[in-house]
């Protein structure tokens, strides 16, 4: 029986969780494999701690002692950030071995080069815990929809965004509180404001975006909005008018190029994104012979992790023991897809006014929303008491988001109307 040598370095929450499971399901890995997986050393630099989780004699601490071991096939990179994993990363790629990571927001910045920089060493880059959790959506992607053409990926990639926008809906939960829950929960990021701020979502579909359209999606060019600005008035009337307020990571093929974008949208209730609760993580596909399939799971935490990380494992090998390389897949890390203008997108529109309660004031809006040649569907308002602002609740016809932003820009600039005022795009069914 073939063995394979392993080291892991890093021993946060993903790091344990994976050792955790080899320790556990060791045995029943190998026996699917066929071969002997082990990790035979693991660098982490608080070596107190982490001698409660690993045996003392496999324990380092510098990262150094794991890619200088010759006897080591394949690196686990569960550091996270994007200093010394980079390090890592690069010179485990360097001494000719495999990596696995679940690094997302490293990938999104410099995948580009990671992933140029193993092909040329014949290595494999590996990161199905980078995306989704446990869901194996990367593997999907790149290998098993390979006889189809992906056009549309929609995803719910940030399991805090999504458990702060539930807890806020189900249990009228503010913000501040359904956050500290998440973070209590241990599946918010150590700045929770890439998160809430979309970024997490970004560096994910970045990463989806370039395996589905086969050349490298630019991180820095994604346009994302988070959800820190949704109030739960917005969250209250989008529910009595069917829908739930989601944060959506999308790409999709539009005249050719993709669209890329993160924002926070109104999903029908009748999508199979509206009823996607709390941490959990989906992504909805369509493409052209499979049509569309929705993948759901565990999108953060240590163990649903871990399954991705052994999964990545599992992979590697079975083509080290075959002595073939596999992830053949049609990716060129060297080509920068070109991305179709945000602003010329159309969706629906939820537009939300924040407006004084004075006579002229919805002339003021609906004039604005007409000279751009939006299409009002339905107005609501919600008005509390003369002296408060009222918010003005609009529910407009398809139109492109670059008129959207100029209709909402003029409005701001009318007096009456606060510059806080928004829109949201609406999922089509
Ligand atoms: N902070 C991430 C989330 C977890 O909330 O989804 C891992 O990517």
């Amino acid at each position: 029986m073939e063995r394979v040598e392993v080291g892991l370095v890093g021993l946060g929450t993903v790091g344990s969780g994976f050792f955790e499971l080899m320790s556990q399901n060791g045995n029943h890995f190998a026996s699917k494999m066929g071969s002997s997986v082990e990790i035979v050393r693991v660098a982490e630099i608080d070596t107190v701690r982490a001698q409660k989780i690993v045996p003392k004699e496999l324990l380092v601490d510098d990262y150094r002692r794991v890619i200088e071991d010759d006897e080591i096939r394949v690196v686990v990179e569960m550091v996270g950030g994007t200093t010394v994993a980079y390090d890592i990363i690069r010179a485990a790629i360097e001494a000719g071995k495999h990596v696995i990571t679940a690094n997302k927001a490293l990938l999104a910045l410099k995948g580009a080069e990671l992933f140029a920089l193993a092909r040329n060493k014949q290595v494999e880059l590996k990161f199905e815990a980078a995306v989704g959790g446990g869901i194996p959506i990367i593997k999907v992607v790149r290998e098993s929809l390979v006889g189809n053409r992906i056009d549309k990926v929609m995803g719910i990639l940030n399991g805090t965004s999504n458990y702060i926008l539930t807890q806020m809906s189900e249990k009228q939960l503010p913000f501040e509180e359904a956050l500290k829950q998440a973070q209590t929960a241990g599946f918010a990021e150590a700045d929770p404001s890439l998160d809430v701020g979309g970024g997490d979502a970004a560096h994910k579909i970045c990463l989806l975006a370039s395996f589905a359209f086969g050349g490298w999606v630019d991180y820095r060019r994604i346009l994302c909005e988070g959800i820190t600005s949704v109030t739960p008035g917005e969250i209250e009337f989008a529910a009595s008018a069917g829908f739930a307020i989601k944060l959506i990571a999308s790409a999709m093929r539009v005249d050719g190029k993709p669209s890329v974008t993160v924002f926070p949208a109104l999903v029908p209730d009748r999508h199979p994104l509206a009823s996607v609760r709390n941490e959990v993580n989906a992504v909805y596909l369509e493409c052209d012979f499979l049509g569309p399939a929705l993948f759901l799971g565990r999108g953060a935490g240590a163990k649903a992790t871990a399954s991705s990380v052994a999964s990545d494992l599992g992979d590697l090998v079975q083509s080290l023991v075959l002595h073939a390389r596999r992830g053949g897949y049609p990716f060129d890390p060297s080509r920068e897809l070109d991305l179709h203008p945000d602003q010329e997108m159309e969706y629906r529109l939820f537009f939300h006014f924040i407006t004084e309660n004075r006579p002229g004031i919805w002339a003021a809006v609906t004039g604005c929303l007409a000279e751009n040649g939006i299409n009002i569907e339905s107005v609501h308002q919600k008005w509390e008491d003369r002296s408060k602002p009222s918010d003005l609740y609009v529910l407009v016809d398809e139109a492109k988001v670059g008129q959207a932003s100029k209709a909402l820009r003029e409005a701001s600039a009318e007096s009456g109307i606060s510059t806080q005022s928004r829109f949201y795009r609406i999922l089509p069914l």
